[in-house]
């Protein structure tokens, strides 16, 4: 029998995970559940007999991949796949998939929550200021950087995007000012919010050059990856600019001293809250339930990343 097993060290909401079993049953493949794990070692125990796995951002290196001797697909429930070794996945031959845009607009909506707490203060009871009319720059126009201009727009936000690969006509068709460069994009908006991926690319890419364009009252959220910003940029962001705000949903390494330093001028959320929504584990964990099916049964590979 077809054994799947939900790997998920941050665990979906119930709901999701009762939807996954109904599909599975429906299928009948055997669902298995490994939540909260703390060592390595219990996910390698739990995947020596499967033949598929749903994960979000655990692990999935060679070792893991070795250990799986059966399995043959891997889903990752969310967009990011920089947690999976897509070459030893190929290696292993085994097939690995994203949820692309399922929980999307979760991530969009906690960018502002962290905005507004921002500008108001933390709610601390003193004047804050608004988000009415501020230039917010959208880097990388994807699935959460279209959610966030559309919200960006009920603000009354100008909204600006760059993204290297999207044309500027699909931006623009969203009532979206699209610009030329990464720096472009710095240097007109107060507020910027990150979407890239963390690729070899992208990594370190948020340096000091960057950031420091930004007219004043500069505010980063960062709902990506904490490697795409590079650590001593911000610090020295930090130092140099006292106007600087950081909203993060990814913490750096410094978070502790970050928060220690520059009080309410730095924000991490305690846990990666961004897909952390109901509605989000259900969209992307369902996507990712009817992808394996859909794969064991008739080998659909759509949404495959490791081409
Ligand atoms: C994603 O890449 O989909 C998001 O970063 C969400 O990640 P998570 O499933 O670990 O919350």
């Amino acid at each position: 029998m077809t054994k799947v097993l939900i790997a998920t060290d941050k665990p979906f909401a119930a709901v999701a995970v009762q939807g996954i079993r109904e599909i599975m049953e429906a299928a009948g493949f055997e669902l298995a559940l490994l939540e909260k794990y703390t060592e390595k070692a219990q996910l390698l125990d739990a995947v020596k007999d499967v033949d598929a796995i749903i994960i979000r951002s655990d692990i999935i290196d060679a070792e893991v991949l070795e250990a799986a001797k059966n399995l043959k697909i891997v889903v990752r429930a969310g967009a990011g796949y920089d947690n999976v070794d897509l070459d030893a996945a190929t290696a292993h031959n085994v097939c690995v998939m994203n949820t692309p845009g399922q929980n999307a607009n979760a991530v969009a909506e906690l960018v502002f929550g962290m905005l507004v707490y921002s500008i108001r203060n933390h709610f601390n009871g003193t004047s804050g200021t608004e988000l009415l009319t501020k230039k917010l720059g959208i880097l990388a126009y994807g699935n959460v950087g279209r959610n966030v201009a559309r919200i960006a727009k009920g603000f009354g936000m100008k909204v600006y995007a760059y993204d290297a690969f999207c044309p500027a006509a699909i931006i623009e068709n969203d009532g979206v000012k699209a610009l030329g460069s990464t720096e472009e994009l710095f240097e007109k908006c107060q507020v910027v919010s990150l979407h890239i991926p963390a690729t070899p690319e992208t990594k370190n890419s948020i340096n000091f050059d960057l950031m420091s364009k930004m007219p004043k009252g500069a505010t980063i959220v960062n709902t990506a990856r904490k490697e795409v910003v590079d650590e001593a940029g911000l610090v020295k962001m930090f130092e140099e600019r006292p106007d600087f705000v950081y909203l993060t949903d990814i913490k750096p390494s410094n978070d502790a001293e970050l928060a220690e330093k520059y009080g309410a001028r730095y924000f991490g959320t305690p846990k990666k809250m961004g897909a952390q929504t109901a509605e989000a584990n259900i969209n992307a964990g369902i996507a990712a339930a009817k992808q394996i099916v859909e794969f064991i049964a008739n080998g659909v590979r759509k949404y495959q990343v490791n081409k």
